[in-house]
Formats: C-alpha cells, structure tokens, sequence
C-alpha cells in the first residue's frame, strides 16, 4: 500500500485527531466486548511517544443524527482510561464540536488525551456534511485515520475531514490491510475460505469474487440453507432466502464450471425451536423433517470441514456455523474455530460474529489475524476500494 502512513509526519508539539472504530457491543451501558479498543491502543501509543496531543473520535450504534444517551460514548473514555493506564478526558456534548469543545481542544497540552462525543450524534455525519467535517478538522493539525471497522463508510469523520488536514492512516488500518490484501492478492495455496452466518445476500459479492481468488470454499450456516435447498433437498422449517435460490444455483454452476469445489453441510443439528433447551437431533440433509429447523451443523460436516483445511495454507472465515449464541447450538462454530487454531496456515477471521466466536472459545491468540471489521473486510473480500482507506493521499 502506498498511502501516507502514521510514520510519514513529525508530530511534536502538535494536535492530531484520530478516528478509530469504538464501535462497540453494550449491554446495560456496559461494554462487553473491548477488542476494537484494545486494538486501537498503538496507533495511540505511538502518538503519545511523539510529544502530541490526542483528540479521539468515534461513532457508536446508529444513533440517526440526534444525541441519544444510549449511544453516548462515555464508558469508552472510562475502558481507554484503565488500558492505558492515563485520563482521556470525555468532552461530552449533544454537538460533537461546540465553541465549548473548541475551547477544551485548544487548552490540551502534549501528551494528553481526548475522546469527542459520538460522531453520529451529528446528522451531517452519515452524509459526509462539509461543515460538520471542516469542524472536526479545526480541532488539530493533523488527521490519522484508524477506523478499519469503518473503512466501507464515506461519513465525515473518517473521509470528510481528510480533505481539510494532512492525513495519514493509522497503524490498525494498515496492518489489517496489509493482512488482508496480501491473502487477497498473493495467497500461499491452498487457499479455501469459510462462510457462514444468516444471508447468502450479503455474501453474493464476496462469493463471487471468491471464485477467483481459492481453491475451495466452505458453506455453513443458515446461508447453506439456501445452497442445499437449491440442490433440491427439503430444509423444513429452517430459514431460507427463497428468492436467492436462484442466485444460489448460478453460483454453483459456476464453482463447478472453474473447478472449485463449494463444500456444504453433510447433516445439521435440528430443533423444533430457536430455544437452547429445545429438544434436537443431527439428521442427515437429505431427511430433514418439515416441522424441524437447522440450528447447526453436524459431526461429519465437522469431519469434512477439518479433512478440507488440512492441507490449507491460508483460510479466510466469516460467519458463524450455527446460532453459537445457544450453548446446544455451539459445536459447529467453536469446532470451526479450533480448527483454525491449529492449522500450520495464515489464518484470518473476518470481524463480526466470528471474532466473538473465536474470542468466546478462548482461541484468539492462536489465529493470525481477527480483522476488527465485519462489514469492511467482507468489502475488502469483494475486491471493493474502501472509502475510508481511498481518501488519504498517495505518498
Ligand atoms: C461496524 O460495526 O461494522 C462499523 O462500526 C460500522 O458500523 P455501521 O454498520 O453502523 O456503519
């Protein structure tokens, strides 16, 4: 990549914005996962060493333009706080940038620490607004983009502003760029990609550039539905995008015309009900009866899926096998994820509910890479440009 990168600007004495992805999942006001927190921490680090002052900012949820204390930033100030072991000082307000913000800004001195109120707050955010962005951008001298999770967006806080300073991307950004585009461009063979999760509609396009790039891709999730019932086979109760049956088949037909093999579930455990206590059984895809659902898949789905990683090099996962949330409906996704954890291969996990899987089994440190971003790197696997990485300048 030839982008300006934090490196590339002399910092001392200045103040320097940043964006990161505190996006994060909350419940009851508290943050239950701090990954994307945690991965922000050297971009800021290193900001720190060079003599500046910090002014963070990010969104959190979909707040739709007004302020809304659920959305409200605040115990993220609280977690930066304990992980680097300093006060970020919360400027709390409906605004984001007021005079009152400004004038805080201006007072902060080298080494000290900020985290503006949620972006989103702003309705001017999500349309990349001019003067919402010229605002944030009088707040510093510099602007350093680390927001991967929000890379696939052209809002003002992460494209708007880099048009009014020098812009640089931050260490988070460029590592799993570079993590990524490398397996995407130059993979070591074979390559096989893993997904899952509900929709086959969110992963047409991914699919679709897929066949391009790996020798295999494996199919779970309630997507696989969708892929079996294609093939004819009765799925029940479970949950099938019935007018992607189509798009499901032309995706088949051409993994076989370019000779990749699509591998789908064998069996799947069903249940009556989406409850974890329901009562379930592992039946095999071709007698699945129409009162049962697929909530996971089974034992020698699990067997095909480890003989077809075993030889891997490099495996790109994203989305979960089953509905992982429900302890009886776990084995498939946390089988996945050790599997993952012990292949001798570059193993990447594409964000989302794949990042909580391997993070909830206690398997993350043995992944090579969990990309912070759901929606960005599945971008990324589509062979999409993202905005968010497209707005700083070429070196
Ligand atoms: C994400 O979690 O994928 C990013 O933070 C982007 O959030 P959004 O989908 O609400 O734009």
């Amino acid at each position: 990549m030839n982008k300006m990168t934090l490196k590339d600007f002399d910092y001392n004495g200045k103040k320097v914005l940043v964006r990161c992805d505190f996006n994060v999942p909350m419940k009851d006001g508290v943050i239950t996962d701090d990954q994307r927190i945690v991965a922000s921490i050297p971009t800021i680090k290193y900001l720190l060493d060079q003599n500046c002052a910090i002014i963070l900012m990010s969104h959190l949820g979909r707040p739709k333009g007004v302020s809304n204390p659920k959305f409200s930033l605040e115990a993220v100030s609280k977690r930066l706080s304990e992980l680097l072991n300093q006060e970020v000082e919360f400027l709390d307000d409906d605004q984001v940038v007021s005079d009152d913000v400004k004038a805080k800004v201006k007072e902060l001195k080298p080494g000290q620490i900020a985290l503006l109120q949620n972006t989103r707050f702003r309705a001017e955010e999500t349309k990349c607004g001019e003067e919402f962005s010229k605002d944030l951008a009088s707040l510093a001298d510099f602007y350093v983009n680390d927001a991967f999770g929000t890379s696939h967006r052209a809002h003002a806080s992460n494209v708007g502003v880099s048009g009014y300073l020098p812009s640089a991307l931050g260490l988070l950004v460029q590592k799993e760029v570079d993590i990524m585009g490398k397996a995407i461009k130059d993979p070591e063979r074979p390559f096989v990609a893993i997904l899952g999760g509900a929709k086959v509609s969110d992963k047409i396009g991914v699919i679709e550039n897929l066949l391009n790039l790996v020798d295999k891709i494996i199919i779970v999730g309630a997507m696989a539905n969708t892929f079996l019932k294609a093939q004819g086979k009765n799925l029940g109760k479970s949950l099938v995008e019935d007018d992607k049956l189509d798009i499901a088949k032309d995706l088949l037909d051409k993994a076989k015309a370019k000779n990749i093999e699509i591998l789908l579930p064998k069996d799947l455990v069903v249940a009556k009900e989406m409850e974890n206590d329901a009562e379930s059984k592992t039946v095999s895809v071709d007698e699945i009866e129409s009162d049962y659902m697929a909530l996971d898949i089974g034992n020698k789905t699990l067997d095909a899926i480890e003989n077809a990683l075993k030889d891997a090099k490099t495996v790109v996962w994203n989305g979960p096998a089953g509905v992982f949330e429900m302890d009886n409906f776990n084995k498939g996704t946390f089988g996945i994820a050790k599997f993952l954890a012990n292949l001798d291969a570059i193993t990447i996990i594409g964000g989302g509910d794949s990042a909580a899987a391997v993070e909830k089994a206690g398997l993350k440190d043995k992944i090579t890479h969990v990309s912070t971003g759901g929606g960005a790197s599945l971008e990324l696997l589509e062979g999409k440009e993202l905005p968010g990485i497209k707005a700083i300048k070429d070196k």
